[in-house]
This record gives structure tokens, sequence and C-alpha cells, in this order.
């Protein structure tokens, strides 16, 4: 998507060669700064310390980690430090894992002396997937938004609640929640969103908020506690989310407070779509309890950051010295809660069925091909 006049992508391959770039989410809204990641230990604090976040690029950023590894040392006890220390940064997105074992597909089977040069392909090749993955969730998406309008008569635009960051930030490109919306209003269909603030992070305010005022899109800040109240006055027509890891029986695990808000949906006949791309569905579970929930420091939870009035970015404690608080990531919608999974290959029902009638090639007894 655009900044400004430029097109960018969330992570890049610098233009030596020799590393990646990313946009240091943490410093959004307030500043657009770019930041080089040159070794396994910056893309594993890149992603621990959420300069990259989102399920899609946490996975693009682990990639390009072994691109590092095997720029410096391309040996099998090189390869293997490097995805061990990848692979524990954040717990729940699958991607992570999903993007590390496809490079360690590639790279495993190989002699030394070739490792590098295909460990960068296969990152360069992962990010273009994804981008294309987003982009065909967002034509799906579109005509669930096309209808939502038509529905209306036309009349109006189209609300949209959308919760956390789900957009081009949290991918490489497009966003998978997101990309229905901007592709709905680059197609001329009114819509306005709702951007749950999204505490603690606030990835709504911060992120979303910013994206989509980049792109024109009408949007409003919302407190995370106000969805329930929109819904019950009718103005929401749908909401979409997206999802760090779906069960094979299409349970969501989301950023938290997304399972409220999909049972205010529920209560309130407003269909509750998630975005899914195809490497954030893990085939090996089948109920959502088994997912593992990410518990970030408290202080996310007693501090909140801003900018004051003369620009400079502080930031400040909001909870008495003495009282604990406890930060809860994700948590777990379960699929009878949810109306559609939107993939890259169509719309499902949020079960076994509906996932495997897209991807028939998941069901038992069948040989699943890599995807390269
Ligand atoms: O903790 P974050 O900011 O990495 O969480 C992000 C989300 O929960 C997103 O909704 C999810 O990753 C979907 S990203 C396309």
């Amino acid at each position: 998507m655009k900044v400004g006049n430029r097109h960018y992508r969330s992570i890049w391959r610098t233009a030596d060669g020799g590393a990646a770039e990313i946009i240091d989410q943490t410093k959004l809204p307030h500043a657009f700064v770019t930041h080089r990641l040159e070794t396994v230990a910056d893309a594993a604090h890149a992603i621990k310390a959420m300069l990259v976040r989102g399920a899609p690029l946490i996975g693009a950023t682990a990639a390009y980690g072994l691109c590092f590894a095997m720029r410096d040392d391309a040996s099998d006890e090189s390869l293997r430090v490097a995805y061990d220390t990848l692979i524990v940064t954040r717990p729940t997105a699958i991607n992570l894992r999903w993007a590390l074992d496809e490079m360690m597909a590639v790279l495993a089977q190989l002699p030394v002396d070739r490792r590098a040069e295909a460990a960068w392909r296969r990152a360069a090749d992962l990010c273009d997937e994804d981008v294309a993955i987003n982009s065909a969730i967002g034509d799906h998406g579109l005509e669930l938004i096309r209808q939502a309008w038509k529905r209306k008569g036309e009349r109006g635009r189209v609300e949209v609640l959308t919760h956390c960051n789900a957009g081009w930030l949290a991918t490489v490109d497009w966003g998978t929640a997101l990309a229905p919306l901007y592709k709905a209003h680059d197609a001329g269909i009114p819509i306005h969103v709702w951007v749950d603030e999204t505490r603690p992070r606030n990835q709504g305010a911060h992120l979303t908020a910013w994206e989509l005022g980049g792109h024109s899109v009408p949007h409003t800040v919302i407190v995370d506690n106000v969805g329930g109240h929109l819904m019950q006055r009718g103005q929401v027509d749908l909401c979409i989310v997206g999802t760090d890891r779906t069960t094979a029986t299409g349970d969501v695990c989301n950023k938290i407070g997304t399972y409220l808000k999909a049972l205010a949906a529920h209560d309130n006949d407003v269909p509750f779509y998630v975005a899914l791309p195809s490497p954030t569905i893990d085939w090996s579970i089948d109920s959502g309890a088994d997912i593992p929930i990410e518990q970030r420091t408290p202080d996310e939870v007693a501090r909140i950051a801003g900018r004051t009035a003369d620009g400079t970015v502080v930031e400040i404690t909001i909870t008495p010295e003495s009282s604990p608080a406890a930060n809860y990531a994700f948590d777990v919608t379960p699929a009878r809660l949810v109306t559609g999974l939107i993939c890259e290959r169509g719309v499902c029902a949020a079960s076994r069925e509906g996932l495997l009638g897209l991807f028939p090639e998941r069901a038992a007894g069948t040989t699943v091909p890599r995807s390269k």
C-alpha cells in the first residue's frame, strides 16, 4: 500500500541484498521510521518487541531471519540454532512455525554452498505468496461487502467493525481483514469502519486508523467496549477480523477481545467474518482450547503511550503502583459464533467440512503437496 506517494510493503530486502528492512510499528502513528534487520538476533528482537507484528508478517520476518543465518554460516548447526531462536519469539501465531518449516523444507536438503541463495529466494517467494493470498481474500471479502450494500438498498454506507490490526502492516501487503475494505473502497462502495482501539497495545487506534487514513477509507476509532452498543443499535452491518491461528474445526484465535465482539454479533444477528489465509490454519489442532495463548508483560496494561501537545511521545502509568495487571494477548472465538471464513480460495463455513471443502488436499489420507 502507499505511504504518501510511495508504495511500501511491510518488509523488503535491502538494495544491497544483504539485509531486510521493516517499518518500525512501535513508532506509528506518530512517526514513520524504517529499520534495518541484519542478524538472527535482529529478526528475533523485531518479532518479540513487536516492531513487526501480525501473524503473516511475523512469519515473513522469521523467514528473513533464516536468510541472515545462511548468509553468514550455512551449516546444519547454524540453521538449527536460527530456527530454535526464531520459533520461540511469539507463541500464538502459527504462521511463524509455518514460515520457518517452509524455509527448512527447502534449505535442509540442499548442500551448504547453495543454501544462502535459496533462502533469499524462498523468503521472497513467501512474501509474494502472502501478497497474492491477501489480494484473493480481498476479492472474496469484497463480494460480501457488495452483498451487504445491496441488502441496504445501496443507501447510506456499509458499516464494518474490525478489531486489532489485520491490515497491510500485519501482512506483507494488503492485509487480511482490511483487504476487502480497501477493495470495496476502491470499487466505489461507500464504507465506514468502526476501529476498535484494541487495548493494551492499541493496534487498532495506532495502526488500523493510520492505514485506513492513508488510503482515505472513512473510519472512526472506538474504545473496545463500544461494539456491543453499536450492534444493538443496528450501526454495524458486518464484522471482519483477522486470526493468528485457526483450528482444523474452525475455532478462531485472534487478538484479545475478539470473542466478546463475536458474542455481541451473534446476539444481534450481525454477520461475523474471519479473514483467514491458509498458512494461519493449524491442521494439527481440533480445539481452540489447545492453542497456546501468549501472555505479555503487565507493563503493557499498566502503562500507555501517546503524543503530547508539543509533539513529544511519552509513556505514562495509569494504574496504582501496587495493583497487579494481567496481559492475555489472544482469545478463542468458537466456530459456532463465526458466520464464515474468508480464505484465498473462497468463503466457507467455520467447520472441518467447510475448510476441507476449500482445501481438500488436507483430508486424512491425502498426500499434502508443498506449495513450492
Ligand atoms: O499481537 P499482534 O499485534 O501480532 O496481533 C495481531 C492480530 O491479532 C491480528 O488480528 C492477526 O495477526 C491477524 S493479522 C493479518
